[in-house]
């Protein structure tokens, strides 16, 4: 039995986590087997990587920090993606390839395609089944991210201009796989992105 990879995207703000926790939550209550996963991180290697990129404290050039994506990547789908796709189950991951193509690829201005080789090269090519893409206004998001009163990262220090590009690069990428790529209105309610998620991998679920 082999099983199924569905990511989910959005810039800083669109609602991914609450996404994750509502579809494991729906998927258990089906009875399917389920595992969820965050990047960077769910391996020792991936969330050591994590602090080092998020640390405002660092210089990290933008090539550097492409690899450190990629290579804390590389490690959670040799160690735990792949033996649980192996094992038939669902995983549902919280960003994935498409984030660095948005992040590093368009907002660093590395180059979407030169990014996509370093992830190939990474992934040794694993694609998600579905992914689900989380498009939320610049307003929307500062409402979400000032009302968590966390200190920002060394990813969210990056100004306005570096998430418009990120958020431009995602609705190319979106209509460039529109098999792959669904849209969801972040912005919407929790359930109704949910509902509207559940439809969006249907004819994945038995
Ligand atoms: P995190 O706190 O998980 O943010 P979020 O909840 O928005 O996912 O931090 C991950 C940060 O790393 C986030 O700012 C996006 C960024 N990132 C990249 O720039 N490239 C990548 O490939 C990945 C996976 C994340």
């Amino acid at each position: 039995m082999v099983g199924r990879l569905i990511t989910i995207e959005g810039l800083d703000g669109s609602g991914k986590s609450t996404l994750v926790a509502g579809l494991v939550a729906e998927l258990e209550r089906r009875e399917l087997p389920v595992t969820a996963l965050r990047e960077p991180g769910g391996v020792e290697l991936a969330e050591r990587l994590r602090d080092l990129v998020k640390d405002p404290s660092l210089e990290v050039s933008a090539r550097a920090e492409a690899l450190i994506y990629a290579a804390a990547r590389a490690q959670l789908v040799g160690e735990l993606v792949l033996p649980l796709l192996e094992a038939g189950r669902f995983v549902v991951l919280d960003r994935y390839i498409d984030s660095s193509l948005a992040y590093q690829g368009a907002g660093r201005e590395l180059g979407v395609e030169a990014v996509a080789q370093i992830n190939q090269f990474a992934t040794g090519g694993l694609a998600a089944d579905r992914t689900l893409y989380l498009r939320v206004d610049a307003a929307t998001r500062a409402e979400r991210i000032g009302e968590r009163g966390e200190a920002a990262d060394r990813l969210e220090l990056a100004g306005d201009e570096f998430f418009k590009l990120a958020g431009d690069a995602y609705d190319e990428l979106a209509a460039a796989e529109p098999e792959r790529i669904c849209v969801l209105d972040g912005a919407a309610a929790p359930e109704v992105v949910l509902a509207a998620a559940i439809d969006a991998i249907s004819e994945l679920l038995p």
